[in-house]
């Protein structure tokens, strides 16, 4: 395993991006919607360089990995539990890849009468994108490679480290 971003840097891109959303949604009601279990390191610090009211949901998906399924649909194991009609979401997670289960979860949140919805994703992987979105926000730029570390696993392993490693799959 090789460090890509050290705790420190990514402290530093998470305080900024506090800032950047913060101006964003000054004056605005906000809803943070972080999706488990990946995005809980990164949404943990991120909301508290966030310095507008923020109200917090937690959804959990399952992506349909098998052929046989349909495309663009996403299994939500874990729904948000408030009323968030006509507020401003912002969905919160590790890493955009395909981005196949963001898109389908953004038009789930869309068809429940939210006022808007931005994403927001610590890294932005670019290589494999599939659908037709792009993070509102994010943290860091990677082409391709496995990253583990911050919130994000390999097999449930490796969520817990402080720095993001890239790993030999
Ligand atoms: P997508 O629908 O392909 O964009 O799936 C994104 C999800 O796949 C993320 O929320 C992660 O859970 C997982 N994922 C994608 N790439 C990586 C990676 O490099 N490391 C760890 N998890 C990843
Ligand atoms: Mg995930």
């Amino acid at each position: 395993m090789k460090v890509l971003f050290r705790a420190d840097e990514i402290a530093e891109r998470v305080k900024t991006l506090g800032s950047e959303i913060s101006s964003y949604y000054r004056g605005r009601d906000l809803t943070v919607v972080g999706i488990l279990k990946g995005s809980f390191m990164f949404l943990s610090d991120l909301v508290r360089r966030i310095d507008v009211p923020v109200q917090l949901e937690f959804v959990r998906l399952s992506s349909y990995r098998n052929a046989s399924e349909p495309q663009g649909t996403v299994k939500i194991s874990m729904d948000i539990e408030g009323d968030i009609r006509g507020r401003n979401v912002l969905i919160v997670d590790d890493i955009l890849d395909t981005g196949q289960s963001m898109l389908a979860f953004k038009r789930h949140l869309e068809e429940m009468g939210v006022h808007s919805v931005r994403v927001c994703t610590l890294l932005d992987k670019t290589y494999r994108r599939a659908a037709p979105i792009q993070p509102d926000f994010y943290g860091f730029r990677i082409e391709d490679g496995f990253v583990v570390g911050y919130g994000l696993d390999y097999a449930e392993q490796y969520r817990t480290l402080p720095d993001i490693y890239v790993i030999d799959t």
